[in-house]
């Protein structure tokens, strides 16, 4: 991977699921490339174990489905941080593998508070102190999945098609105000979200990757960080993919 000494110099960022997965690669990034970091996660071990690997200045373990948390935990972040000039919204779960007809519904409201409202608690506490800077990146982690639908993950894809509505209504709100805000729109990457599905699922998501590979964790990173950096300064309320040439709309 090319590294950009001095990227994020200056910059704060928060990243939510910042403990494992595509959220620690990003957050390990930014810290790299000279920017301080919060993390936000659920898994308060895991937390603990990435800030010291990677460097965080700050961390909160609590659960982006708890609004009320969110905003403690915004209060608190910029307190040590001082400011924030960009959002990464990470966070997220698959939920149950199964056909609409048998869904079961505690899975689909889980899902649905965690990778939808939990996402929106993130923007809605975060965005005021963006503003308020006159600059700001926000990211927000959808899936190949909210545009094309897979198979017997209807909460996931509905969730995802849900975070790429929001982040289009959202980019256009902040545009003019020095906030950009896109969402990422990856294919099956490798990491430990993986666990929580079926091999069958995952095979058959790597089917439908013309690159034939699932993708790595440290492309998704490369293209978040780009979203997430001055450099994009022209593209917002729209979607990037790292897709194998899965999506390619
Ligand atoms: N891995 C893939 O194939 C893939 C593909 C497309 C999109 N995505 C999306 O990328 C994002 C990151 O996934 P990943 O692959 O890095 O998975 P991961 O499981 O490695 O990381 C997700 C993180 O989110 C945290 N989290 C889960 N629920 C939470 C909650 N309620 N509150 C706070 N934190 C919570 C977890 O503890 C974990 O640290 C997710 O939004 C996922 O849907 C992943």
């Amino acid at each position: 991977m090319t590294s950009y000494a001095g990227r994020f110099a200056g910059r704060t960022a928060i990243v939510t699921g910042g403990a494992s997965g595509l959220g620690c690669a990003v957050a390990k990034r930014i810290v790299e490339e000279g920017g301080s970091v919060a993390l936000w996660d659920v898994d308060a071990d895991r937390l603990a174990e990435t800030q010291a690997a990677i460097g965080a200045t700050h961390i909160e373990a609590f659960d982006v489905s708890d609004a009320a948390a969110v905003a403690r935990a915004t209060d608190a972040t910029v307190a040590a941080l001082g400011k924030v000039d960009i959002l990464v919204c990470s966070a997220g779960i698959t939920g149950a593998t199964a056909s609409v007809d048998q869904y079961p519904i505690d899975s689909w409201l889980r899902v649905v508070d965690i990778n939808l409202n939990g996402l929106f608690y993130c923007c809605r506490a975060v965005v005021p102190h963006l503003v308020a800077n006159g600059y700001g990146r926000i990211v927000n982690v959808a899936s190949v999945a909210g545009k094309e639908g897979n198979p017997n993950a209807s909460a996931y894809s509905a969730t995802k098609a849900g975070v790429i509505g929001l982040t289009k209504s959202l980019g256009k709100e902040l545009a003019g105000k020095g906030v950009i805000a896109n969402a990422l729109t990856p294919a099956t990457f490798e990491s430990p979200i993986l666990a929580q599905l079926p091999q069958s699922q995952v095979d058959y998501m790597r089917g439908k990757i013309p690159m034939g590979r699932l993708g790595e964790v440290a492309e998704s990173a490369a293209m978040v960080c780009f979203m997430a950096s001055e450099e994009c300064s022209f593209t917002t309320a729209s979607t990037f993919d790292t897709s194998g040439g899965r999506t390619t709309y």
